[in-house]
């Protein structure tokens, strides 16, 4: 394959550029037609460099106007410029002042990197590398220099011009046109540049930072939008604060603007004060965003801002080092919410978003560490593994060092880095320099790839009164790395007691216990406990904390004591989680040998005790509704997967959950009708009523009883809100109810213009688990509510169906992968970013049955065949056919 021939970037051939940018200054000209950017960059030699040493600048996909050096334009047989760079020979040993001159046009740019067009609005996404699709650069993180940017277009075409930091100058020009300059005090590289122009609408607002600046808040939507835009101000006025209060960190410019755009690759982006969103994650109100919109809106939001200081303020030297902002700004948006909503339930989300997205990357072929150290595509690279696993290293380092030393740590990773583009290694000496505790050994959490399973035995000793716990830990092999190191491993635990409590022990020896944590730092750890009154249940890795697979071969009736019991929520979200995985595992292999799936009714007793329970707040109620997915039974099952038969088993489950508990279920309903909606507010509380209602309704109607979808029907026609409404449309068109067709119509007649709407309806469809699915939705493509260039409409209808319909993307013909790989291959053309996305719903390809497995590989070697395929798409399946 073509790919063979790119040379990976390796960590270890990491130097620093031979110039300095201490200075851009851009003036950038929007018209019609084209665009033309004139840049102009102070550069300088740096210590060590010698003179005259080649410049090479980077570009991807240059149209060059000219090249002038302190003013004067350069004869051509002194450069060489292509599309992809520019080579200076001999530049000045002084600093020097280079101009180029560029030719842009952003119509035409389907890629949605560098400067691009969405809906008339001209804007820029320059992570990782896009600011090279501008003009030629040092396009790599540790090039900071300040940037001043002049913007001029039509008045009327784009009223709103806009840049990174204060807004200096504006004004009029002859013919219409109009101009705005912007300058960044702040030093920063090149992928936190940003503009927009535009004709848009905008909500603007104020905040009064912890030492009495006042900030201009503005937040601009597509005209028509403005009605939507209230909640995403709220969010980032309490993100504000929250960085504050939680970390001591105010907001350093006179100005925060947010630009919602409709044509956006990712969730959004953190160019300095001028962020840029997938609008997504800013419009709403309750007749088209769901609760869990807003929760996303609530965390984007308070991500982004978050990385002004953990990002932006400091920075990363290189990519490779992308978890260094990404992982800890994912812990901090966590962090954030828990303290907005409810942090058991924040944190039973978010364990179950790493194991449905970060732990089939671990356990495939595209594993790779949290800090990888070689890669061809870095966009490639933007993934759970650095995102979330990076995020649960920043827990880890809290649960080991304690929060106090966490705290300081931060300050002074703040204080010592402040204005640096720093490394994985900068970040971890400042909590090993707070707690005084060498983190070396903890390393290991970046550099090693794999999710550790963690092996349990226990025996208790009644006329000793000891309990032992002995550990085991195995990190499995991943691609590169077949030799694994024992990993620094945090458990934290609880002895429960017959009495539901915790239970006190004298002494602990076999490995460092502190308060309730036990630090395993060996391959085997047997811990022993003195002076244990009674047999106690385990309660371990409590909270999750670790990222990894702890077996415990649990008797079942210890795990519903735990679900009932347990002081730590989360696991009691976590034993009846594990009981019901235990059942669908087996289930599944019982359906495959043509038996029925056996229930265990001690786990229905309890898990309706707990449903049941009005002292617990309803949204952990509704999550102990959510039994494990099909995707995470096959993940669980590993090997040999039938994902019919794993279907068949979850949908037993379920129904038998829905007949067992039926009386519990319609209390929930008629509880909840009975006390009335009252007015629509999108927190926590509401959200976690509606999450409980809807969970119940989805069981109940497992059972496939008709008065049930009858009355889900009536309740999608009156509902007050998205979040019912298209949970009603979910189980109508899911279960196959009478009326499905025809309020899959209605919802459209009635959303068709609201394009965020349309991906719902989208959704329902490609998600339905039947075999006109593949059909209906290839049909959709052609549909005019849909665009192969919205990256949002693609997730919606491709992506759903690829990551979310197991049946049906792994049908037993090989459709549906079929389908899937002419969609990449048809994507990649236009948009190689969001193609390769796509792709990776390949990567579990491996654990198929034998027929699928062939089909899918045969599916993955179609797309590698394509002649011309990006980078991007054939690193992927480069990788996931290794
Ligand atoms: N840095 C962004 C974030 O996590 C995400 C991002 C990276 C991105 N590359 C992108 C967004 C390309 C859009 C397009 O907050
Ligand atoms: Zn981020």
């Amino acid at each position: 394959m073509r790919l063979e021939t790119v040379e990976p970037v390796r960590l270890a051939d990491y130097r620093p550029s031979d110039y300095a940018i201490d200075t851009v200054d851009l003036a950038v000209a929007f018209h019609e037609a084209e665009t033309t950017v004139t840049a102009t960059l102070a550069l300088r030699r740096r210590d060590g460099t010698p003179p005259g040493a080649a410049l090479l600048l980077d570009g991807d996909d240059i149209t060059l106007g000219s090249v002038a050096i302190d003013g004067k334009v350069l004869p051509p047989e002194t450069y060489t410029a292509a599309p992809e760079g520019l080579i200076l020979q001999s530049p000045p040993a002084d600093p020097f002042r280079l101009t180029l001159v560029t030719v842009l046009d952003p119509a035409a740019n389907t890629k949605l990197m560098g400067l691009y067009r969405s809906n008339g609005v001209w804007c820029t996404q320059c992570e990782a590398d896009g600011f090279r699709r501008i003009t030629y650069f040092l396009d790599r993180p540790d090039v900071l220099s300040v940037y001043t940017l002049r913007m001029e277009a039509d008045r009327a075409a784009a009223p709103v011009l806009l840049g990174n930091g204060n807004r200096v100058e504006a004004g009029d020009l002859p013919d219409g046109r109009h101009f705005a300059v912007w300058h960044d005090p702040w030093p920063k590289p090149a992928y936190l540049f940003a503009l927009v122009a535009g004709d848009l609408a905008a909500k603007r607002d104020t905040f009064v930072t912890a030492s009495g600046r006042t900030v201009e808040l503005g937040i601009y939507v597509e005209h028509g939008n403005e009605g939507r835009i209230d909640y995403a101000m709220d969010a980032l006025k309490r993100s504000m604060r929250w960085d504050e209060e939680a970390y001591g960190r105010e907001y350093d410019l006179d100005v925060f603007n947010i630009v919602a755009v409709s044509d956006f690759n990712m969730g959004a982006m953190e160019n300095k004060g001028l962020n840029i969103f997938n609008d997504k994650y800013v419009l709403a109100d309750p007749d088209v965003a769901t609760d869990s919109d807003y929760a996303g809106i609530e965390g984007v939001i308070a991500h982004e801002y978050f990385h002004n200081w953990t990002g932006n303020r400091i920075t990363c030297r290189d990519w490779f080092q992308l978890c260094l902002k990404e992982g800890l700004t994912v812990f901090r948006d966590q962090e954030f919410t828990s303290d907005m909503r409810s942090r058991p339930v924040k944190r039973i989300a978010d364990v179950r978003t790493l194991r449905s997205h970060q732990f089939p990357e671990d356990g495939g072929p595209l594993a790779h560490p949290v800090r990888p150290d070689a890669y061809k595509e870095i966009n490639n690279f933007y993934t759970a593994t650095v995102y979330e696993k990076g995020a649960e290293i920043v827990r880890m380092l809290k649960t080991l060092i304690g929060d106090d030393a966490f705290r300081r740590g931060m300050d002074l990773y703040f204080d010592r880095h402040d204005g640096d583009a720093a490394t994985v290694e900068d970040f971890v000496a400042c909590f090993a320099e707070a707690s005084a505790r060498p983190l070396d050994d903890f390393m290991l959490w970046y550099r090693q790839a794999g999710t550790p399973v963690v092996e349990i035995a226990e025996t208790y000793d009644a006329d000793a009164r000891t309990y032992r716990l002995a550990f085991r830990q195995t990190v499995p092999p991943t691609p590169g790395q077949p030799r694994k190191a024992p990993m620094v491993i945090p458990v934290r635990f609880g002895l429960v007691g017959s009495n539901g409590a915790d239970m006190t022990y004298q002494a602990a020896e076999g490995a460092e216990v502190r308060d309730d944590v036990i630090v395993l730092t060996e391959a085997r750890h047997e811990v022993v406990f003195h002076g244990v009154a009674e047999r106690p249940v385990p309660s371990l890795f409590r909270g999750f904390s670790a990222p990894v697979k702890p077996q415990l071969q649990s008797a079942p009736s210890d795990l519903t004591f735990l679900m009932r019991h347990d002081s730590d929520s989360f696991n009691r979200w976590q034993a009846a989680s594990s009981l019901a995985m235990t059942m669908l595992v087996a289930g599944a292999e019982a359906v495959r040998g043509g038996a029925t799936p056996r229930i265990d009714p001690g786990f229905l007793d309890a898990l309706d005790e707990t449903v049941a329970n009005p002292s617990l707040d309803p949204a952990f109620r509704a999550l102990m509704l959510a039994v494990p997915g099909e995707n995470d039974i096959a993940r669980e099952i590993g090997e040999n997967v039938d994902p019919d038969a794993i279907a068949t088993a979850h949908r037993t489950l379920r129904a038998a959950i829905g007949a067992r508990m039926e009386t519990t279920l319609a209390h929930v309903v008629s509880d909840a009708s009975a006390a009335g909606d009252g007015p629509f507010r999108p927190d926590a509380a509401g959200a976690g009523r509606r999450a409980l209602v809807n969970a119940a309704l989805d069981l109940l109607s497992a059972t496939g009883r008709i008065e049930v979808l009858e009355a889900v029907e009536r309740r999608f026609d009156s509902a007050t809100n998205m979040t019912d409404r298209v949970a009603a449309l979910s189980i109508l068109v899911h279960r196959h109810a009478p009326g499905a067709a025809a309020a899959l119509d209605r919802f459209h007649a009635r959303y068709g213009h609201v394009p965020l709407v349309v991906d719902k309806w989208l959704a329902v469809q490609a998600t339905a688990p039947d075999t006109g699915t593949l059909d209906r939705v290839k049909a959709l493509t052609t549909h005019p509510s849909f665009s192969f260039r919205n990256p949002n409409r693609t997730r919606a209808l491709v992506g759903s169906f690829a990551n979310l319909n197991p049946t049906q993307f792994a049908r037993p013909d090989g459709a549906g992968f079929g389908f899937v790989a002419d969609t990449v291959i048809l994507l990649d053309e236009k948009n190689p970013q969001v193609a390769a996305r796509i792709v990776t719903s390949f990567r579990s390809w491996r654990s198929y049955e034998p027929r699928r497995r062939a089909l899918a590989e045969a599916a993955l070697h179609r797309i590698a065949a394509k002649p011309g395929l990006s980078r991007d798409v054939g690193d992927i399946v480069e990788r996931t056919l290794a």
